[in-house]
């Protein structure tokens, strides 16, 4: 074995990560855009007909509000059309896109296939489920399609999980949300804006988050918390690993939204200050896919990232799975 694949082999050891990343073709994010129901659901609301406070669910979870409505289609949609207008693509210039969702609007044909009908596009296209950690699975496999040689590559995540929750569960209710986020990614002669990342499963988490079809979200909060905290720890660390850097590197940190003391413990073990954190979770709640390219997408139309910074992403979600990665930012 030479020493390139022992270290490959040194570095994958328990997860997938990205040895020699960079190499290959320059890569750019082009476009970004997201989008959320018109429906504002407030902790006031709960308070008025579950047994919950505003307080709780503030001091518990960071959440204050939350939106819900809309299909997975219509949202997708909605997000990936904005990223298209910002990068200048049309529908006819798409060469792959992937939509990362656990909440497909049937189960088939895939939401991706309709929103190809609604965008245009006949270019390759699917659905992807890695839970909460799904966008940035999604990123990974599409760059690396832009890799192999594709041009314009469109992310999507979305989920519409108040479709999917028990909505007298105050355990659940006040948690989950709907909400879409995108991002084009464009093949370029330049540097590769994908710079490191990292995928993985626990699976002595696999019951500790579940939804039957058909059925309602179960969730065991304590030990998903406890487990999430070390899993968004490690894979970022992982993903920093990979691309050469340390969080001192990194202008914006994108954690999943989730829980704000699971971001807050995560970014203080990282290394990462408040100042350089993407919180939408207190007007979204958790959307799982949507999460973290919801959060992104803010902080990019408030001008706090630009061309350049390093953008640490750390995901994970029901399996339990996780997805980390540092990308160059663009446009
Ligand atoms: O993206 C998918 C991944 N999901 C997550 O990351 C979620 C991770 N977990 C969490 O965010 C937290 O565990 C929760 C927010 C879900 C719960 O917070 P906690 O501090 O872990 O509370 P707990 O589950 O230990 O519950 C404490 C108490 C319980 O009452 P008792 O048994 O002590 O009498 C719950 O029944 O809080 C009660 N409780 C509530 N009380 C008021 C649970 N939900 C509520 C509520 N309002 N909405």
């Amino acid at each position: 074995m030479s020493t390139v694949e022992k270290e490959i082999r040194k570095r994958t050891v328990g997860s997938s990560s990205s040895p020699n990343y960079g190499i290959g073709r320059g890569s750019s994010i082009i476009g970004w855009g997201s989008s959320l129901p018109d429906l504002v659901v407030t902790n006031a609301d709960f308070e008025q007909r579950l047994d919950t406070t505003d307080e709780w669910i503030t001091e518990r979870t960071g959440i204050k509000e939350r939106r819900w409505g809309g299909t997975t289609c219509s949202l997708a949609t909605a997000a990936a059309r904005s990223a298209m207008e910002m990068g200048g693509i049309t529908a006819d210039q798409l060469d792959l896109v992937i939509l990362s969702t656990a909440t497909s609007d049937q189960t088939v044909p895939a939401t991706s296939a309709l929103i190809a009908g609604e965008l245009g596009y006949s270019c390759g296209t699917f659905d992807l489920d890695a839970a909460c950690a799904g966008f940035t699975y999604a990123f990974v496999v599409g760059h690396s399609m832009l890799q192999s040689g594709l041009n314009n590559v469109l992310i999507i995540g979305c989920d519409t999980l108040s479709n999917i929750i028990d909505k007298q569960d105050r355990s659940t209710a006040v948690l989950f949300a709907d909400g879409a986020g995108a991002l084009l990614i464009q093949a370029t002669t330049g540097e590769s804006c994908l710079r490191g990342w990292d995928l993985g499963i626990d699976t002595s988490a696999l019951h500790l988050l579940w939804c039957e079809k058909q059925g309602f979200i179960t969730m065991e909060g304590k030990e998903v918390f406890r487990k999430a905290v070390r899993a968004t720890i490690e894979s970022a660390n992982s993903a920093l690993e990979q691309s050469k850097l340390t969080s001192s590197d990194i202008a914006l940190f994108v954690p999943h939204q989730a829980n704000k003391r699971i971001i807050d413990a995560a970014a203080q073990r990282l290394n990462i200050p408040e100042d350089r954190l993407a919180i939408v979770l207190d007007r979204t709640g958790n959307t799982s896919s949507a999460s973290i390219p919801l959060a992104l997408c803010e902080a990019a139309d408030q001008g706090r990232i630009s061309k350049g910074d390093n953008v640490l992403l750390a995901g994970f979600g029901a399996g339990m799975t996780w997805a980390s990665m540092v990308v160059r930012w663009g446009k």
